[in-house]
């Protein structure tokens, strides 16, 4: 239970200029990867949100010697005293992406035990092809269940996933970066910070070629350089203010982006009526007339990303006609559905498909988020609602968005936090 409530007054346009932060899910993949390097690295843009922080507490745990400056979001990491092999359960429950210390401990150092990372309220999220290609580049991998046991000395394989997997693609390049040879990754994951992890370790004299294609072709090197490196500008966070700006009908330019990772959420809101204006590292998101309904289906990079589903879908309870959304990547990403129909939305909930009749007008009430994305649905719900919403559990939102509210109330928005003796 968390030890407070947001507090959101909505029917509020939003307006004016606001900058994105760096990934968290390119975060926290670079991090566990200055565990292969033989020196200390600094690692620039990295977001001050809790996932880094439980990140930093398990690189800690492992021996390294970390140095967070949020006021310049600079990370420095010298993993040259690393001793330990293993990152217990009281760590991994609360950092889902804890599975990358296993490819990076792996490639490091040749063994590794991860407790399984917590649950997950969007599906049951296995880990079948992060085991297939550890095994494939040699290990002995042992799944009791809780744990994770992997160890042995690394050689270069072929890998074909058997679906497309971001953090299975990018945990078979932490293991395979240092392996004996050559390794290539068939039907991989495409997304944006699979380039940033590739284009990290390559700064550290690695050889990745391909990232961002299905085909990904990595030489095992012997050894790893420090490096500096700045990582990308969050594509989920870019997406979630742009719809915010669109779904409070406002006129909002969001900085420090990159506008091509945004492809396919532009060309929706463009279909929905929305104006959406780029430069090189800006979107400008406005409207003027009514936003058309429209259909969403969920797919790997470059398609829809499933982690915008979720605030798109709040945007399209209050659009003219009727959205059809597909969600394929995840087996129960609604649950934010029927909080936001306690508002006044009109959904019904087909399996992976959500029918959502457009209402002209939502209601304040008070909601609970379930997961983090589910968490930023229910904030631009509540920011276009009539009143007051309540949203219960925001702590999840904090998990992977910078300064939110911040950034929110510094665009006009009327949120607050309002904390809550435990018994209330
Ligand atoms: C990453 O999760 C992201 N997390 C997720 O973002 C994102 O939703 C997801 O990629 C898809 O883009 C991080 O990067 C830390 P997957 P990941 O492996 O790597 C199935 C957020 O909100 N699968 O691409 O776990 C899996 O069950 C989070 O920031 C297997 O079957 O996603 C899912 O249905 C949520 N076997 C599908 O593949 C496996 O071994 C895609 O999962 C691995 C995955």
């Amino acid at each position: 239970m968390d030890d407070y409530r947001l507090l959101i007054n909505g029917g509020i346009p939003l307006s004016g200029d606001t900058c994105v932060s760096g990934g968290k899910n390119t975060s926290v993949a670079v991090i566990p990867a200055v565990l292969l390097c033989d020196e200390p690295c600094v690692l620039d843009n990295i977001p001050d949100i809790e996932d880094v922080h439980v990140l930093i507490d398990i690189m800690n745990a492992l021996g390294a010697k970390v140095l967070y400056e949020p006021e310049k979001k600079r990370l420095t990491v010298d993993p040259r005293p690393v001793s330990q092999d293993t990152v217990p359960y009281a760590f991994t429950q609360k950092l889902r992406a804890s599975y990358y210390l296993l490819g990076a401990l792996l490639g490091r150092q040749s063994r590794a035990q991860v407790a399984y990372p917590g649950g997950c309220s969007i599906g049951n999220r296995p880990f079948d092809q992060h085991i297939k290609a550890f095994r494939a580049l040699g290990a002995e991998v042992e799944d009791r269940g809780a744990m994770i046991t992997a160890q042995g000395n690394l050689r270069g394989a072929s890998i074909v996933f058997d679906r497309i997997t971001v953090g299975g693609t990018i945990n078979a390049m932490l293991a395979a970066a240092k392996a004996n040879g050559k390794t290539l990754l068939y039907n991989a994951a495409r997304e944006p910070h699979i380039v940033d992890v590739a284009n990290f370790i390559n700064s550290m004299g690695g050889s990745i070629k391909g990232a961002g294609t299905d085909t990904i072709r990595i030489r095992g090197v012997s050894h790893l350089h420090g490096s500096t490196y700045t990582v990308i500008p969050d594509q989920i966070e870019t997406g979630t203010l742009m719809i915010a700006a669109a779904a409070t009908r406002g006129d909002v330019t969001i900085h420090g982006c990159i506008p091509t990772h945004m492809e396919s959420l532009t060309a929706k809101l463009l279909e929905m009526g929305v104006l959406v204006s780029e430069s090189d590292d800006a979107i400008r998101v406005r409207t003027v007339g009514g936003h058309r309904a429209v259909n969403i289906k969920t797919q790997e990079y470059p398609g829809f990303p499933t982690d915008l589903q979720q605030p798109m879908s709040a945007m399209l309870t209050m659009a003219k006609g009727t959205s059809i959304v597909n969600e394929t990547i995840f087996e129960t990403r609604f649950k934010h559905l029927p909080e936001i129909a306690r508002m006044g939305a009109h959904v019904r909930i087909l399996d992976q498909t959500a029918v959502i009749e457009g209402v002209s007008e939502l209601y304040g009430a008070p909601v609970t988020a379930t997961d983090l994305r589910a968490g930023a649905a229910l904030v631009v719900a509540g920011l276009m609602a009539r009143g007051t919403t309540e949203i219960f559990e925001p702590g999840f939102i904090a998990r992977g968005y910078e300064h939110l509210e911040e950034k929110l109330t510094a665009l006009g928005a009327q949120i607050r936090r309002e904390y809550v003796s435990p018994q209330e």
